[in-house]
């Protein structure tokens, strides 16, 4: 039996979110991490305001600040339109209050009171193209407006490098992917990915004009970072 195109993108967003879960294990302990840290840039239930989704794909950040912050709109950055399409699957029940942009987020952005991403914006190799999206985010957001991005940050001192990916993996054998194959995935995504050491991603939102870039959470490799305009 042929699936309805509604029940074919159902399945995407639970064969997605089981995947992320199994690939990046710290997923799930950023969200709550994350959103609190995007409450501190919008006034109370998110009244009024926008809040970005950088590469928000399959819209489970989205779907979460949406969730969290009832009188917020939010919008999902995507340059792939079927990721945008599941996204709107997840989201039909917020109405217009989520909205999709088929657009790059190297794009200037919006005004707006937080911008957010996960595991997005190390799809960004070229240190130079991030610079300059930390700079638009900078400009896009309003005084006291959060940036907050969920991602993955490695040391480039070899030892510390090694040692970051083998706690990545560790955390990967209870979901069913032993060492073997934790680093086969690394090696795959290091063509598509880059994982810049914290202290360069901090140096880059100093340089784009914040006062105060921190680190707010991490564990191994992954790391809840950003600041308050
Ligand atoms: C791993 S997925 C995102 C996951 C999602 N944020 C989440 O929390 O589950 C990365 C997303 O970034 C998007 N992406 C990659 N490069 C992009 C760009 N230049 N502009 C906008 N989106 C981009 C991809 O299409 C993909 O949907």
């Amino acid at each position: 039996m042929a699936h309805s195109v509604s029940g074919h993108l159902k399945l995407r967003v639970a064969e997605y979110d089981d995947l992320i879960r199994q690939l990046v294990p710290a997923y799930p302990v950023m969200r709550p991490v994350q959103l609190d840290l995007v409450a501190l840039g919008l006034p109370p239930a998110g009244a009024g305001a926008l809040v970005l989704d950088l590469g928000g794909g399959t819209g489970a950040l989205a779907a979460a600040i949406a969730e969290r912050f009832p009188a917020a709109t939010v919008e999902i950055w995507d340059t792939d339109p079927d990721m945008l399409a599941t996204a709107r699957e997840r989201c039909t029940r917020f109405g217009d209050r989520v909205r999709y942009v088929e657009r790059s987020f190297t794009d200037p952005l919006p005004r707006c009171d937080a911008v957010a991403a996960c595991i997005a914006l190390h799809h960004v190799k070229d240190l130079k193209v991030k610079a300059g999206i930390y700079k638009n985010i900078f400009a896009a957001l309003k005084p006291g407006g959060m940036f907050v991005n969920a991602d993955t940050a490695v040391c480039a001192t070899l030892a510390l490098r090694d040692h970051a990916f083998k706690l990545w993996a560790d955390s990967m054998r209870p979901h069913g992917i032993n060492e073997a194959q934790a680093h086969a995935h690394f090696a795959s995504w290091a063509h598509e990915d880059y994982y810049p050491p914290l202290i360069t991603e901090l140096r880059m939102l100093a340089e784009a004009g914040f006062a105060e870039p921190e680190c707010f959470w991490r564990e191994a490799a992954a790391v809840v970072f950003g600041a308050m305009k």
